[in-house]
């Protein structure tokens, strides 16, 4: 990362903080590395992303929903290749005792004190636990480290209660947790975070062709969001850098400015033939058949957490609006956590006052259930510091009640990208709003 990039990065991470959409993990007592905790704002942030997430992948009938369990029978694990294969080559220094991913250091010695570095082991990035009482090896446990594998147990279930044929998909998204050697860049590397996948079930002779076009759909779902074309890319993995099990992978790419070439992977898709039925099957063995072949997945694998952060830093502006400099966050509005903020023009006016509240609470009323709509009130400061502090979280309108709206019922709405103001009558923005948020 060069400065400029980094300075972006300490930017976005003090906003973050500073309005309340992300927290350290555990800060008061020192933090946890690789744990972030998401404030009210990020709840928000992250709730529409999920629900984009779901409207995109259920938008036909023939992708079912789960949520499975984060513990699972550590047999799975066996027959998934994790506990074979999920690690990293990790060396020790053996002066300051730091411990370094070896794939990530551009020299053979420590990057922090210079000092000698052990031989490359590998390090498996399952978190370890037990389940019951007794603290054996008969009780050991691992916290998943991706959701894939909850669908892949399930699918007999799936199969069995809803009868559907080739192709069709399960969705689900939950936790996962990885011991990351080096967390690290904010939320682009976490020990703790979620992701968001499809396994598409498909006839063998057909993987290639739905990859095709899940590559594409997913592609068109992060433009439709807003992610600026010139932020975002694909890139095919070679044949040496596949996962073990996966038969071909490409990634959607995102400007995180954190490689020399400035993209790094947002989003995973996979072919992964029929790696892991072929696996539960051997491993467990129930038949994981259908319609008499054992099919083969497509794999869009997308991290919630990641995703959070490309919108943020693609939404984050530094700015002049008409020669006044402002920090503004051009979140899509379907993403933005507040959708609109209502004031009164001036806060030592009663009529305004109290007129600008009937007005909040009415748009709380009609918009509030529809669908999960935030509305806020402000009446700190002068006008142009309100703009300024919504345009910095990225609410895309402001509704004002000024001395007109007490003679029309008119208000002004102004729009956070441009700061073009309109005039609207108040009964007719419940629609107005609505209409450019479904
Ligand atoms: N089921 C396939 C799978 O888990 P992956 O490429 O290891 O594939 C998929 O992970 C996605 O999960 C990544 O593209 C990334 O968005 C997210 N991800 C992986 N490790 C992460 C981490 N340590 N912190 C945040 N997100 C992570």
């Amino acid at each position: 990362m060069n400065e400029k990039e980094q300075n972006v990065m300490d930017k976005i991470v003090a906003l973050a903080k500073r309005r309340g959409f992300i927290f350290p993990g555990s800060e008061i007592y020192g933090g946890l590395a690789g744990t972030w905790d998401y404030g009210p704002l990020g709840v928000f942030l992250k709730e529409n992303i999920k629900r984009e997430w779901w409207r995109h992948m259920l938008r036909e009938d023939h992708i079912y929903t789960l949520d499975a369990a984060i513990l699972m029978n550590s047999k799975v694990w066996e027959a998934s290749g994790h506990l074979e294969h999920f690690s990293d080559p990790m060396v020790d220094c053996k002066k300051c005792k730091k411990r370094f991913r070896a794939d990530e250091l551009s020299e053979r010695r420590c990057p922090e004190c210079k000092g000698d570095l052990t031989e490359a082991r590998q390090f498996n990035m399952m978190f370890k636990t037990t389940a019951g009482p007794v603290d054996d090896s008969s009780s050991v446990v691992y916290l998943r480290p991706e959701t894939a594998q909850g669908i892949f147990i399930n699918f007999k279930n799936v199969v069995d209660t809803f009868h559907p044929n080739l192709p069709f998909g399960i969705v689900q998204i939950g936790k996962a947790f990885r011991n990351e050697i080096t967390p690290r860049n904010f939320l682009f590397r976490a020990r703790e975070f979620e992701q968001m996948e499809l396994e598409y079930f498909a006839h063998p002779e057909k993987a290639d062709e739905y990859f095709r076009d899940i590559r594409k759909m997913r592609m068109e779902w992060f433009l439709s969001l807003g992610i600026r074309k010139k932020n975002i890319r694909f890139r095919d993995h070679e044949k040496d850098e596949l996962a073990h099990y996966s038969r071909a992978a490409t990634d959607i790419e995102y400007r995180f400015g954190l490689s020399e070439s400035g993209f790094s992977e947002l989003e995973g898709i996979a072919n992964r033939g029929d790696f892991d039925l072929s696996n539960h099957l051997k491993h467990s063995g129930i038949d994981l058949k259908h319609e008499g072949i054992i099919p083969h997945v497509i794999e869009p694998s997308l991290g919630l957490d990641r995703a959070f952060l490309a919108f943020f830093m693609d939404a984050y502006a530094e700015e002049k609006l008409r020669s006044e400099k402002r920090v503004v966050l051009h979140l899509h509005q379907k993403l933005a956590p507040i959708k609109v903020a209502v004031f009164p023009l001036l806060a030592n006016k009663p009529k305004l006052v109290e007129k600008a509240r009937e007005t909040y609470l009415m748009l709380t009323k009609e918009l509030g259930g529809k669908p999960s709509v935030p509305i806020a009130w402000d009446d700190r400061g002068n006008i142009g510091k309100r703009y300024y502090a919504q345009d910095e979280i990225g609410t895309p309108w402001c509704v004002t009640v000024d001395f007109q709206t007490l003679e029309d019922d008119t208000v002004t709405v102004r729009d956070r990208d441009t700061g073009k103001q309109e005039r609207h009558k108040i009964d007719e923005l419940d629609e107005y709003f609505f209409k450019m948020l479904i």
